[in-house]
């Protein structure tokens, strides 16, 4: 293959985040040889952001007392709108407390059961001395038990850094700044990938007996997220690249209640699983009146929905950047703050010059998590392509269905990565590498093809920036929390015209190297491939089910709608084509969520 790199290995993983990384290490520890590939070096991965904790049941706290796998997988169901598979949350539900046990082992400073009583709600909280000493939980939303695992508020950083040292310790090989265009396969079998370098440019290809992607979500196609810049959902896209992997339910987008105003960045629902209110421009707490029984800590869309439903009703705080609530911890006092929520209150001090130990912390819903991604069975096998897997944000396994429970997707990342990493150890030591130099040339030339067309300025003159405004603007404004048909058509049509032009982008600059101008070039029309499987699923499902809300369908259809939208792009497609198949119910037949009752209203009220 001349002037290219070529590698070779057993399991390939794309994407060095907890799921990617927790994944390689089995296959390491099985013998296996494993290459790493990320865009940014792994301890920078979007997981580090990760704040607030990781459910399993361990039941060590007072408020705990009681947990079990079982209530967990109730909690993670009804969090679903019962769109999750069922099957899948089971096994996650019973394997999460021994994979937090085995992170603790591993070296994850958690933090612990301790003598010292707290006041919560106005009670008085005393722990069981026997307990003392053992991994805390806290209080997180749409739970019945205290049940989220947590280091104060930097869990994803304390866990990515012990897991990538486990990493290095099995002496996995890594490479990072380097993003993965295509996927190599004959439209049955997948057998690695054409790689960039994001140093040089260059292109490389990886051959694998096994494929792994792993590469998180896709929140930056939205204007606002809590994502990292490098969530460009990059694996969804090459997997639907292929024609023949689909995409399961796009149109389930995750808003998180409160990301500050105005980076978006992450204020953790810990802040209110630790006794954080909500309050409007009045000072009023006015969940209490929508959701008498959870109040703030009602699952996430429910929260989201309530939020926006009191700004319109005219209670929204005025901003340069919008309207807005406040979130208030002042009460938990510095001790607390300045430990369990250390995190957030660097970021309120250094985003917005606010202190929140004496300050209110501006907020509103922002988009924050994709339900949906690469559909896969329960072991992580992607429908459509053998030996391709795909597990954590970047897959639709599906434990979240239509809405995810916070702390559900840190733990998500190691439990399906220990699952589903051993499988992949366990098929990979089955296969045999055999693929055509053929078929390996032709996926490269292909991809040098479109790089050479940008570079020689002769694909057209849309400008790639633009049309990205476009899109997040689009998919921000007409496929938010609140839908309806009108809207969604217009993002269907305006998405639709934007992934023709994106056909024909020019480059203003050479296009040299590691151009960036190149780079997004390259992977534009694959995010608006995404973002219109995104609106098309949101027109077509005509119900409301958890983060899914349609104000022309308020009300969840399970009679017609209890099913998961496939999306898939055949090849010289203009748009996707969606097909249905069934949820698996194994245990819990649909019902009532508790929460989220539709007609609830709140006036708000002036604080003495
Ligand atoms: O609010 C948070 O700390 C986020 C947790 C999550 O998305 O699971």
């Amino acid at each position: 293959m001349g002037q290219y790199d070529t590698f070779v290995t057993d399991v390939l993983v794309i994407g060095a985040g907890l799921a990617g990384e927790r994944a390689a290490i089995e296959s390491a520890r099985n013998g296996l040889n494993v290459i790493l590939l990320s865009l940014v070096p792994p301890r920078r991965s979007h997981s580090s952001a990760a704040q607030g904790g990781m459910q399993a049941a361990l039941g060590n706290t007072a408020m705990g007392k009681g947990d079990s796998p079982d209530v967990h997988f109730l909690d993670t169901v009804k969090g679903s709108d019962w769109g999750c598979e069922q099957d899948v949350a089971r096994l996650f539900a019973e394997t999460a407390p021994i994979v937090m046990r085995e992170m603790a082992h591993w070296g994850v400073p958690w933090s612990r059961v301790t003598t010292e009583p707290r006041i919560y709600d106005g009670k008085e909280i005393h722990e069981d001395p026997q307990k003392v000493g053992l991994i805390a939980a806290r209080n997180f939303g749409g739970t019945a038990k205290w049940r989220t695992c947590y280091t104060s508020d930097g869990t994803g950083h304390t866990v990515l850094y012990t897991m990538d040292s486990m990493v290095q310790k099995y002496g996995i090989t890594v490479h990072d700044r380097v993003e993965a265009l295509s996927l190599i396969h004959d439209g049955e079998t997948c057998y690695g990938a054409v790689v960039r370098s994001l140093r040089t440019g260059e292109l490389s290809v990886y051959t694998a007996k096994s494929t792994v992607i792993a590469t998180g979500g896709y929140g930056r196609l939205y204007g606002a997220s809590t994502n990292a810049v490098i969530n460009e959902g990059s694996g969804m896209s090459i997997a639907m690249d292929t024609g023949v992997v689909p995409l399961g339910n796009m149109e389930a987008v995750q808003f998180h209640p409160t990301g500050i105003v105005p980076s978006w960045i992450l204020i953790t629902e810990g802040a209110r699983g630790d006794g954080g209110y909500l309050l409007d421009k009045n000072l009023y707490r006015f969940m209490p009146d929508y959701e008498p029984n959870k109040k703030e800590l009602a699952s996430r869309d429910v929260v989201s929905r309530r939020m926006m439903q009191h700004i319109r009703a005219g209670f929204g705080v005025d901003s340069p950047y919008g309207q807005h609530l406040w979130l208030d911890i002042r009460h938990l006092g510095a001790k607390h703050i300045n430990t369990n929520l250390r995190e957030i209150a660097t970021i309120c001090r250094e985003f917005n010059g606010i202190d929140p130990v004496h300050e209110l912390i501006p907020v509103r819903p922002t988009q924050h998590y994709s339900m949906g991604g690469i559909r896969t069975n329960i072991h992580g096998q992607a429908y459509g392509l053998k030996n391709l897997y795909a597990l954590g944000e970047s897959a639709c396994w599906d434990l979240h269905g239509f809405n995810r429970l916070g702390g559900n997707s840190l733990a998500e990342t190691v439990v399906a990565g220990k699952i589903i990493g051993e499988k992949i150890a366990e098929f990979t030591k089955d296969v045999s590498l055999n693929v055509s130099t053929s078929l390996v040339e032709e996926h490269l030339h292909l991809q040098q093809g479109r790089i050479d067309r940008l570079r020689s300025q002769k694909s057209g003159k849309e400008n790639v920036y633009d049309l990205r405004n476009r899109m997040e603007n689009t998919l921000s404004h007409n496929v938010g929390i609140f839908r309806t048909e009108g809207p969604l058509q217009e993002a269907v049509d305006e998405l639709r015209e934007l992934y023709e032009r994106s056909q024909s982008i020019g480059l203003r600059g050479s296009g040299a190297g590691a151009d960036p101008e190149l780079g997004l070039a390259l992977r534009l029309p694959g995010m608006i491939k995404l973002a219109l499987s995104i609106a098309k699923g949101a027109l077509v499902r005509q119900e409301s089910r958890g983060s899914h809300f349609r104000e022309d369908f308020p009300k969840r259809d399970d009679v017609n709608w209890l099913k998961r939208t496939l999306a898939y792009w055949p090849e010289s497609a203009k748009e996707p084509d969606l097909k249905y198949e069934p949820v698996t119910i194994t245990e819990l037949p649909p019902g009532d969520r508790g929460y989220g009752e539709a007609t609830a209203t709140s006036k708000s009220a002036p604080t003495k």
